[in-house]
C-alpha cells in the first residue's frame, strides 16, 4: 500500500457540484484502479475515486460534490497537498481478440471509462463511447478525442432524449466484442441483462461504500460468482472491476 502526499495542480467545478481535480503524479495505474483519498483531518475514512485519466506527470479525478468529504476536495487550492493511497483494486481486462469496444457511461460513473478509452485507443481497439447524463453533459470533449460519442440526457436538452440504456437498445451488440460500463446501479443492471441477452462479454465498475479500501474491513463486499458459485467479494480488492454476468446487482 502506497501512501502519497501529492499536490493540487489545478481544481475547476466545471459544472454545478461536478468538479475536476489535477494531482502531481508519478506512478502507472491501470484503468479502472482507484485512490483513496484524505479529506481533511476531521474526516476519518478517506473517500474512494477512479482514476480519470494520468498523464504529462498529472494523475486527473472527476469528482461528484455529495457530502462531507467532496465539499473539502472542491475547497482544495492549487499547490495544496493532498494525501493518497493508490493505485488500488483490479482494473479493466482487455481481452487479446479485441478489435471493437463499446463504452458505456451514466452520469459522473464515465470517470473510469475515459482512461480505459485512452488505453484503448492506444492498442489499435476501435470504441464508440455512449454518454448518459441527467441535464446538461461533461466532459463530452475529452472523449471525443478518442471515438465516435454518443450522448443522452433525461430532460432531452442535449443529445437523445432518455436514459442512455434507451440508446444502448438502437445499437447492435454483436457488432462489439466486449462491452465496458460503469454508472448508476440500475443502468448497470440493464447493461449486465442486454449483454447477457447477446452472449456479449461485459466487465463493470463497481461502487460501494468503502471504510479502508484495502481488502481489511470487509464494509464493501458483494455478491460475485466465481467456478465456486456465489460468494461475497470486496470490492475493494477484488474488484472494482467484474464480468457483469457475474455480479448480483
Ligand atoms: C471504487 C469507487 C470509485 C469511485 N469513483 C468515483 C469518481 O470517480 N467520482 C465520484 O464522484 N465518485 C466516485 N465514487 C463515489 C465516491 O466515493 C463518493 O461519492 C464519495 O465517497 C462521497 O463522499 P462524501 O464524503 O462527499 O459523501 P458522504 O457524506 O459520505 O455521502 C453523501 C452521499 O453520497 C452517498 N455515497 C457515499 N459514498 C458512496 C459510494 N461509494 N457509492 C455511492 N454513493 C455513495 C451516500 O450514500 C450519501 O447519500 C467512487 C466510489 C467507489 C467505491
Ligand atoms: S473497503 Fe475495507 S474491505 Fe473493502
Amino acid at each position: 500500500m502506497l501512501q502519497l502526499t501529492k499536490r493540487v495542480i489545478e481544481n475547476t467545478e466545471i459544472q454545478q457540484d461536478i468538479c475536476l481535480i489535477s494531482i502531481s503524479w508519478d506512478k502507472d495505474a491501470k484503468p479502472g484502479q482507484f485512490v483513496m483519498v484524505k479529506c481533511g483531518d476531521d474526516t476519518l475514512l478517506r473517500r474512494p475515486f477512479s482514476i480519470h485519466s494520468i498523464s504529462d506527470g498529472e494523475l486527473k479525478i472527476l469528482y461528484q460534490v455529495k457530502g462531507k468529504g467532496t465539499k473539502f476536495m472542491q475547497g482544495l487550492k492549487k499547490g495544496s497537498s493532498i494525501s493518497i493511497i493508490g493505485p488500488l483494486g483490479n482494473g479493466f481486462t482487455i481481452p487479446r481478440d479485441t478489435s471493437k469496444a463499446l463504452i458505456v457511461g451514466g452520469g459522473v460513473g464515465i470517470a473510469p471509462l475515459l482512461f480505459l478509452l485512452e488505453k484503448l485507443n492506444h492498442r489499435g481497439i476501435h470504441t464508440l463511447s455512449l454518454l448518459g447524463f441527467k441535464e446538461k453533459p461533461f466532459r463530452v470533449e475529452a472523449f471525443e478525442k478518442f471515438s465516435k460519442t454518443l450522448i443522452s440526457t433525461e430532460s432531452g436538452t442535449y443529445g437523445e432524449k432518455g436514459t442512455v440504456i434507451e440508446i444502448l437498445r438502437e445499437i447492435n451488440l454483436k457488432g462489439f466484442d466486449i462491452v465496458y460500463g460503469c454508472g448508476p446501479k440500475p443502468m448497470l443492471r440493464s447493461l449486465r441483462e442486454l449483454t447477457d441477452k447477446e452472449g456479449i462479454k461485459c466487465q463493470i465498475s463497481l461502487e460501494e461504500r468503502m471504510g479502508c479500501g484495502i481488502g481489511a474491513c470487509l464494509s464493501c463486499v458483494c455478491m460475485i460468482r466465481d467456478k465456486n458459485g456465489w460468494s461475497y467479494k470486496r470490492v475493494c480488492k477484488e474488484g472494482p472491476i467484474f464480468w457483469a454476468k457475474d455480479v448480483m446487482i
